[in-house]
């Protein structure tokens, strides 16, 4: 019988074409009718394998789910942006591949994000999402986020609103 490996695991540079297909597709599923559109293709333009070349060439915090050596997912997380704000680390985006969604994955991804900050000595953790973007909204407040800021964020010629969850 041929056994199924998936592993949550760093990415190399080989890595770059695929995380950047799955930010794409991603991306287009989760904000299509949530961002404008142009400007929606716009920052997906600029996240490109090379622009994910250059995040792993640099050392930037990732972590990637691995499927039998294709990638589904990625997470990027560091130190938290917001100063008036108190906790340590912030991940920065979790973003699945559709067909890798609603089975767990992205509770793996989760864990292992506050895995390594708490080992890098930051226990508490922020993430921002959109307000809009309910399936996100509920995913966070199941794995124990509360709601800590709103902020608005613009989007070309329009606004939208931002929610950060805090995890203690
Ligand atoms: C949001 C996302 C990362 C969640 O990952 P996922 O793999 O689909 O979620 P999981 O299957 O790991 O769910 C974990 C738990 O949250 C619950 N959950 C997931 N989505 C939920 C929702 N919208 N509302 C309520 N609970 C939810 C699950 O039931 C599960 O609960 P359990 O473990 O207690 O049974 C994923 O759906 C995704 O990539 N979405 C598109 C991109 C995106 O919006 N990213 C976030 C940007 S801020």
């Amino acid at each position: 019988m041929k056994e199924t490996v998936i592993t949550i695991r760093r990415p190399g540079r080989a890595d770059s074409a695929q995380i950047a297909a799955v930010h794409d597709c991603a991306w287009r599923d989760a904000y299509r009718g949530v961002i404008p559109g142009c400007e929606l293709e716009r920052m997906i333009a600029r996240r490109g394998p090379r622009w994910w070349d250059a995040a792993i060439a640099r050392g930037s915090r990732l972590l990637v789910l691995d499927f039998e050596d294709s990638i589904g997912g990625y997470a990027s997380y560091g130190r938290n942006r917001v100063p008036s704000l108190p906790h340590g680390g912030e991940m920065f985006e979790l973003y699945l591949a559709p067909q890798f969604q609603g089975l767990g994955f992205g509770r793996g991804l989760f864990e292992a994000v506050r895995t390594d900050l708490a080992d890098h000595g930051y226990r508490s953790m922020l993430v921002w999402a959109l307000a809009d973007n309910e399936r996100a909204l509920g995913f966070y407040e199941r794995l124990g986020g509360k709601p800590v800021r709103r902020a608005p964020e613009r989007f070309g010629s329009e606004m939208r609103e931002r929610v950060a969850f805090g995890f203690e």
